[in-house]
């Protein structure tokens, strides 16, 4: 006896036509296609979906290219060509000088950096050499016009970025170089130099002494607010470092660190200074420099991740970057041996704990942290020129 449908189940017949089925069917598709669209949007957006450094740009910290080529070439960059690997230039592949040219910073994602001119030592080298050095970040930003492109405010990020050039943020090393002259800082500043590190590595207890004295030092740091300079305090005496974390009226930064409780170096930065530096919104940035990073000889990319994730563990996600520092004394470590390897410790960082590694996250490691940085130490300027002139 054929069953009666209609009784049982009044929707069912219908659905058994033909032409009501395609409907059905047709329905089940839209409804899949939105809740496809509505995931799909929510994955883009997130952020979730998509690789790090295409979405954000890469900040990259410290790179020592002007000090190489002065060591290289005397600072003659007619010889230079950055389109070419430098390393077959050199011939030299373990080249402590050799981490940086075109085609690699493309290759590791690198959008804006921080171009180091060093300090010298000797009394008549101090200025000298950080002059040198400034003159090679000029003409080489000249030279490679469609490659380079200077940044004097923070919002210029935005338009290097746009324009497909890369982000160059001019910082000078060496508070020697300074001597002891707000004169000189801004003269430094209108040669565009948006950063200084104050701390002085030419004496014994390098990375433990300054040679500004508390006053000047006061004027330094209250003049480098007044002009929008970044102030880094690598390398100074932990005293010096809390004094000046509480004379700025910006936020500072310490530009080549890593986690002293991991590892004790020189240089490295211990728990209370980075809640200091968390407290006044400033910012750690992690060096590669393998001497920092741990005793053993192979120190990989997971030596790197240890002391990173210790920082965000202790301070949050908001206050630290990359610190890089290619291009300087000594290894790197494996894996992340010269400019185009910063993908890895990315995708490293996300492979390894990808709940903690949210995009959200990934992305104030890899720029937007220090994007407001910038932005916060210009604020202070801004805000000093509005008193001023009121
Ligand atoms: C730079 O190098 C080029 C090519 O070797 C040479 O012709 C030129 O004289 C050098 N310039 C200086 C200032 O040494
Ligand atoms: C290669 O570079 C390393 C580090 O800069 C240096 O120690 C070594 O002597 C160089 N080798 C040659 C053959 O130039
Ligand atoms: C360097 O300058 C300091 C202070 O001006 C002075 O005491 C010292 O003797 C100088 N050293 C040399 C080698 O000239
Ligand atoms: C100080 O640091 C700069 C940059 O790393 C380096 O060029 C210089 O040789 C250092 N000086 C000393 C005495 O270590
Ligand atoms: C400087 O370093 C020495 C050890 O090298 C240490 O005894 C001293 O306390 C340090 N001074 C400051 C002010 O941190
Ligand atoms: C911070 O500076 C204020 C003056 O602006 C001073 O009263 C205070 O003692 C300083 N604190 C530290 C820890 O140096
Ligand atoms: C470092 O690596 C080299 C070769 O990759 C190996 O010979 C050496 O034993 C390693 N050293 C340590 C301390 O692991
Ligand atoms: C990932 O990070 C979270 C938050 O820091 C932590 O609770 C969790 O244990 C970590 N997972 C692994 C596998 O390390
Ligand atoms: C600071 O003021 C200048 C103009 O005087 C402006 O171009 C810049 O964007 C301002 N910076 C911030 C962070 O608002």
């Amino acid at each position: 006896m054929v069953p009666d449908f209609k009784s049982r189940c009044p929707f069912m017949v219908p659905l058994l036509q033909p032409q009501r089925r395609k409907l059905l069917i047709g329905g089940i598709c839209v409804v899949l296609l939105v809740v496809g669209v509505i995931l799909l949007t929510y994955f883009l957006c997130s952020g979730e979906g998509e690789f790090v450094l295409d979405r954000t740009p890469l900040f990259a910290g410290r790179n020592n290219l002007p000090e190489s080529l002065m060591a290289l070439w005397a600072g003659n960059l007619s010889l230079l060509n950055l389109n070419s690997d430098l390393r077959e230039i050199y011939q030299n592949d373990s080249c402590f000088w050799c981490n940086t040219d075109l085609p690699r910073l493309r290759r590791g994602k690198v959008k804006s950096q921080f171009w180091i001119a060093n300090a010298g030592c000797s009394n008549d080298s101090q200025i000298y050499s950080t002059l040198k050095q400034l003159d090679i970040i000029d003409r080489l930003i000249k030279k490679y016009p469609s490659d380079f492109q200077l940044i004097r405010q923070s919002k210029d990020l935005k338009e290097a970025h746009k324009n497909n050039k890369l982000g160059s943020i001019i910082a000078v090393d060496g508070g020697q170089s300074l001597m002891d002259s707000n004169a000189v800082l801004r003269i430094f500043y209108n040669l565009g130099v948006r950063a200084v590190a104050l701390g002085n590595n030419c004496t014994l207890e390098s990375g433990n002494t300054t040679m500004i004295k508390s006053l000047e030092m006061e004027m330094v740091v209250h003049e480098m607010n007044t002009l929008g300079m970044m102030i880094d305090i690598q390398g100074l005496s932990k005293i010096t470092q809390k004094n000046i974390l509480n004379i700025s009226s910006a936020p500072v930064m310490i530009s080549h660190t890593a986690a002293a409780a991991l590892y004790k170096y020189e240089g490295n930065t211990d728990d209370e200074i980075m809640e200091l530096i968390k407290s006044r919104d400033g910012l750690l940035m992690i060096t590669f420099d393998a001497l920092n990073l741990g005793k053993q000889d192979n120190v990989t990319v997971s030596d790197v991740t240890k002391h990173i994730n210790y920082v965000v563990d202790k301070i949050g996600f908001d206050n630290i970057a990359i610190g890089g520092n290619y291009d300087s004394y000594g290894e790197k470590p494996a894996g992340l041996e010269d400019v185009s390897d910063f993908p890895l410790l990315f995708k490293e960082l996300k492979a390894e704990n990808g709940s903690k590694w949210t995009a959200g996250n990934l992305d104030k490691l890899a720029g937007t942290n220090f994007e407001r940085f910038f932005k916060n130490v210009e604020n202070v300027r801004n805000y000093t020129l509005i008193l001023e002139n009121e």
